[in-house]
């Protein structure tokens, strides 16, 4: 469930036996955690070790390719001073995606920053991170690409703490008969109307059916398999999330990098999540 690798250098080339490791790992829905590879901060950086520095409305600080910084409460230098460590983190891992995984063509997507103490937040259930879930994006339709992440812990001294729950083939073939049907329509009525970017494919329905019907599940969360995993301070890990069953407990001050990778690019296409839940469905998604 954790492959871990002994990486400490964000930049390559990196010894072909751990390349391998780390394809196998996580196209075969392992987490990949980095105990020696710390993203660290500048003195003048460590004023945003600050739950404050968020809005405290929005989970998440944002900052988009284009640049564009969200949900601060920071603003003229000190907000300039926060998007460049986020699009410093940004370049890092992208140096590291680049060289550790064979994928030629992968899309930088949002860097966020996670200053809020997981903890204590409160928010519905369906938006709660620390229930069990696979990430699947109201308005971010993803007609079957996959969502891979980047995260490090940058807390001074707690560690993040996960659930890690049990293989996507199993969590679906027992929720896929739960979910809904789907209606007719309503994919081209949310683009029209704007609610998403894009129109959203079978696919992107049935994740977001998947992620809700799992978080309001109580029964599931409290007695499906799941292993506790702590990420110290000063540690990293990568995971597609949207086949690995994760959920927040606990931890603050973390920084995350979301990449987007079609399905053919994957040594492994037939491990995606939307290739699983076509074969189980016996329809196509996307
Ligand atoms: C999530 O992706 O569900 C939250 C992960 C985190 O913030 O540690
Ligand atoms: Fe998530």
């Amino acid at each position: 469930m954790l492959e871990t690798l002994p990486i400490a250098s964000w930049t390559g080339p990196y010894a072909p036996e751990i390349k391998a490791r780390a394809l196998a790992g996580l196209e075969g829905g392992a987490v990949l955690f980095f105990p020696n590879l710390a993203f660290a901060l500048a003195e003048k950086e460590k004023q945003f070790l600050d739950a404050r520095v968020s809005d405290g409305k929005a989970k998440n600080i944002s900052l988009d390719p284009s640049g564009k910084l969200q949900s601060t409460a920071l603003t003229g230098k000190s907000a300039k001073d926060l998007a460049a460590m986020m699009a410093r983190f940004a370049d890092s891992t992208s140096s590291l995606v680049a060289g550790l995984l064979p994928y030629r063509d992968i899309e930088r997507a949002r860097t966020s920053y996670r200053p809020v103490q997981v903890k204590g937040r409160s928010q519905s259930k369906i938006s709660d991170d620390r229930l069990l879930h696979v990430d699947a994006f109201p308005s971010r339709p993803m007609r079957g690409r996959r969502i891979l992440r980047f995260f490090a812990n940058v807390a001074p001294t707690s560690p993040r703490h996960w659930h890690v729950g049990e293989p996507f083939e199993d969590f679906a073939r027992t929720f896929l008969p739960r979910v809904g049907p789907h209606m007719p329509g309503k994919s081209w009525l949310f683009d029209k109307l704007g609610v998403t970017r894009g129109r959203r494919s079978l696919y992107d329905e049935l994740m977001l059916s998947l992620h809700d019907t799992a978080k309001l599940d109580d029964a599931f969360q409290k007695n499906s398999p799941h292993q506790k995993v702590a990420f110290p301070p000063g540690s990293c890990w990568m995971v597609f999330t949207d086949m690995v069953l994760h959920a927040a407990m606990g931890g603050e001050f973390a920084l995350e990098q979301t990449f987007h990778l079609d399905v053919e690019q994957m040594a492994q296409p037939e491990r995606a999540p939307i290739k699983v839940l076509e074969r189980l469905s016996g329809k196509s998604l996307a």
